[in-house]
């Protein structure tokens, strides 16, 4: 053999171990011990008065022929037991800073009514309050997120509910609490104060909510927040990172537990679009704006970084999902709409950038659970269907409190009209018994794509998977087809010499196990 053909075998050699077809993903893990844990909080959902979210949604009453728990549908609290939700965020939301808690507690003919000026114009009869939400929480077994009224409401007020709910000694909130009904106390920590300040909760300038934040959030709690409110600043809209800047320039980190961001992957706020019959088009944008959270997240971390070296802050991304118009004939202030396999991706390719986020993003909210936005739950009169959003969050919530697995990931474009977005999305975690969860997603809305994962230096000996896929990217569950898109078992991988290589099918979600 002369030169060449020597360096030609050992070319071949070489390629056959390592050289994939171009279009392959590759990715390498980089297990750490270091690594942080993906907090369970990231798994949290959000519940507001809003459309038929509360009432019809959650809450029935008592006297429902639907089966019910103190008013909340039993379908609806075991599906979300199954996905082990870790905390629910209520009243809002825009409605947050609306409402006056005391307008929900004591008996029922004394409470008054309040409009719902943000969402419909509707006439509520505060039926579900305080005690109904807390109740639920413990029910579920989730922790309560309460947002606090910055907006309308008053620091007394906001200082009365810590105390009404929190308070196990004697003072007028906690007696009037027990005559209410509740010995004692729901013990909440976490706790908004205000939502949206820039816009619906008050037109705020940064610098005007930074100094309203200090008074609110010192009447909280005392001298040393000794009582362990973990106290939520109300955050930047998506790219807006001066709003990041002013609050962690001027809060004091005693004051502060967690700067929320919200951002929806929306195509344009003038022009949604239709939530089944979207074009391919318009799929391609609604991912857009869904991986733009990857980029949101470093650069408002990076301001974080800026001012608090040590991460006691954490990014708390408390509104994100995918938001389009109202399914036809639905009261525009409901904000129903159907989920799809195109809200399977957006949940999939969220969750997996919160992942690889871990060490700030601590914490997150879907917008929201039942009946509004990107819901995980749709009720119609008894029928309730799970879609295809809750799947995906019972399929990931293995990652929840598993350590991070850091990845580098290179993957091929999905292209449409000159444009391009990674097609995989992926994340990785090692769970308390030693169990390896991968999860993959291909955007791609034609091709399949074929994952290659070098797993040698972790100890695994089989795989197991579920994947999440359909025919067509606008399909969905429906109440005459609920089951329409369910997850199921998956065998398209191999795994061999500690190599992994998995082959998605397009707009896919895979969840591997590894043992
Ligand atoms: O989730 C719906 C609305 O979106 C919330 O009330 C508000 O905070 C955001 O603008």
């Amino acid at each position: 053999m002369n030169k060449l053909q020597l360096i030609g075998a050992f070319v071949m050699a070489f390629c056959s171990v390592t050289v994939l077809n171009a279009q392959d993903a590759t990715i390498t893990v980089k297990p750490s011990e270091d690594a942080p844990t993906i907090s369970k909080h990231i798994y949290g959902h959000f519940a507001e008065h809003l459309g038929r979210s509360i009432y019809d949604g959650f809450y029935v009453g008592e006297d429902s022929p639907i089966p019910n728990t103190d008013g909340v549908r039993n379908d609806l609290i075991e599906a979300l037991k199954a996905i082990k939700i870790p905390n629910l965020r209520w009243p809002g939301g825009c409605f947050a800073d609306t409402y006056h808690w005391k307008d929900g507690i004591g008996p029922q003919e004394d409470r008054p009514t309040i409009v719902n000026t943000w969402w419909g114009g509707v006439t509520e009869d505060n039926s579900f309050g305080t005690h109904n939400f807390l109740n639920l929480c413990e029910a579920l077994d989730t922790e309560p997120y309460l947002a606090g009224n910055v907006g309308s409401g008053t620091v007394k007020e906001l200082a009365d509910w810590v105390q009404y709910v929190n308070h196990d000694g004697t003072s007028p909130m906690a007696d009037l609490r027990k005559e209410n009904g509740r010995e004692k106390s729901w013990g909440v920590t976490y706790w908004g104060v205000g939502n949206e300040m820039w816009g619906c909760g008050g037109n705020m300038e940064p610098e005007f909510y930074a100094n309203l934040y200090r008074q609110y959030a010192t009447f909280m709690g005392s001298w040393n927040n000794e009582a362990g409110l973990y106290r939520i600043a109300s955050g930047a809209n998506s790219a807006d990172y001066n709003w990041t800047e002013v609050l962690m320039k001027n809060i004091p980190k005693n004051l502060i537990d967690g700067v929320a961001l919200h951002h929806y992957s929306v195509i344009d706020w003038g022009a949604k679009g239709p939530d089944v019959t979207f074009s391919e088009e318009q799929y391609f944008t609604t991912m857009k704006s869904s991986l733009f959270m990857d980029e949101l997240i470093t650069k408002h971390v990076a301001i974080m970084d800026k001012y608090d070296k040590n991460k006691e802050v954490d990014l708390v991304v408390d509104e994100w999902g995918g938001w389009y118009e109202v399914q036809e004939g639905t009261n525009p202030g409901f904000l129903y709409q159907q989920n799809t396999m195109r809200d399977a991706m957006i949940a999939g390719t969220t969750l997996n950038i919160f992942h690889n986020h871990s060490d700030r993003v601590k914490m997150a909210n879907l917008a929201q659970t039942v009946n509004v936005l990107q819901a995980v739950a749709l009720t119609k009169g008894e029928q309730m269907i799970l879609t295809p959003t809750y799947h995906i969050l019972k399929m990931y919530m293995v990652h929840q409190d598993a350590q991070l697995i850091p990845m580098d990931l290179d993957t091929p474009d999905y292209e449409l009209n000159g444009d391009k977005l990674p097609a995989i999305s992926a994340s990785a975690s090692k769970d308390a018994e030693g169990k390896t969860h991968i999860s993959l997603v291909n955007i791609d809305a034609h091709k399949e794509n074929t994952v290659s994962i070098d797993l040698s230096e972790l100890d695994i000996k089989d795989f197991s998977a579920e994947i999440l896929a359909s025919e067509k990217l606008q399909d969905h569950n429906s109440f005459e087809d609920p089951k329409h898109i369910m997850p199921e078992g998956f065998k398209d991988f191999k795994f061999k010499k500690g190599v992994l290589e998995v082959t998605l099918p397009a707009f896919s979600v895979v969840v591997l196990e590894g043992k």
